[in-house]
């Protein structure tokens, strides 16, 4: 199958993230590639989307969103999935943190067929305000090959079953 990662990024986390995500599916012998929501144009042509975002100050990605909003009828028809990158902390570990209020919004407007926060990335030499100041306390990666790659297996298994 033919996947697109479509990721919304500030600081290039979220961007590694769908990288990984698209890897994954990729070592599952699906063709998969990562685009920025920015540049990534209609979702038209593809048998699933993941669509990724960060979180900052509780909100989605931009990004992600617009694109989200602007591609709603092709997702969905498309099995889409949603994806958050967010805490500095392994609470996304377990797997069971559930989307925010506008991922959920999103979901239901594209039918998503699921959603799976994994952990965030934030370097020790952030610019700008406030995440210089949150890198002083926070900086690290939670984002988890492992987590990534047990995550992908279940779609592909849902991709399977479709
Ligand atoms: C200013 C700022 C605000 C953030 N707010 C949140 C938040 O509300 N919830 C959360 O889980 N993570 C939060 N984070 C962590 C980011 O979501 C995490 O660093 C993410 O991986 C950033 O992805 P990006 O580099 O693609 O932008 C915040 C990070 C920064 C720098």
């Amino acid at each position: 199958m033919t996947i697109l990662v479509a990721y919304g990024s500030s600081r290039h986390g979220t961007a590694g993230l769908a990288e990984m995500i698209a890897e994954a599916f990729v070592r599952l012998g699906h063709e998969a590639v990562a685009l920025p929501a920015r540049t990534a144009g209609p979702p038209a042509g593809y048998d699933a989307v993941v669509v990724a975002g960060s979180i900052s100050a509780g909100r989605w990605h931009r990004d992600a969103r617009r694109w989200v909003r602007s591609h709603a009828q092709i997702l969905r028809a498309t099995p889409t999935w949603l994806v958050t990158s967010g805490p500095l902390d392994d609470s996304a570990r377990s797997g069971a943190l559930p989307p925010i209020p506008q991922v959920a919004s999103a979901m239901d407007l594209v039918a998503a067929r699921g959603h799976m926060t994994f952990g965030g990335f934030l370097a020790p030499d952030a610019r700008g305000f406030p995440a210089s100041a949150m890198a002083r306390t926070r900086s690290g990666d939670w984002r988890d090959p492992e987590h990534v790659r047990e995550w992908v297996a279940s779609v592909d298994a849902e991709l399977s079953a479709i």
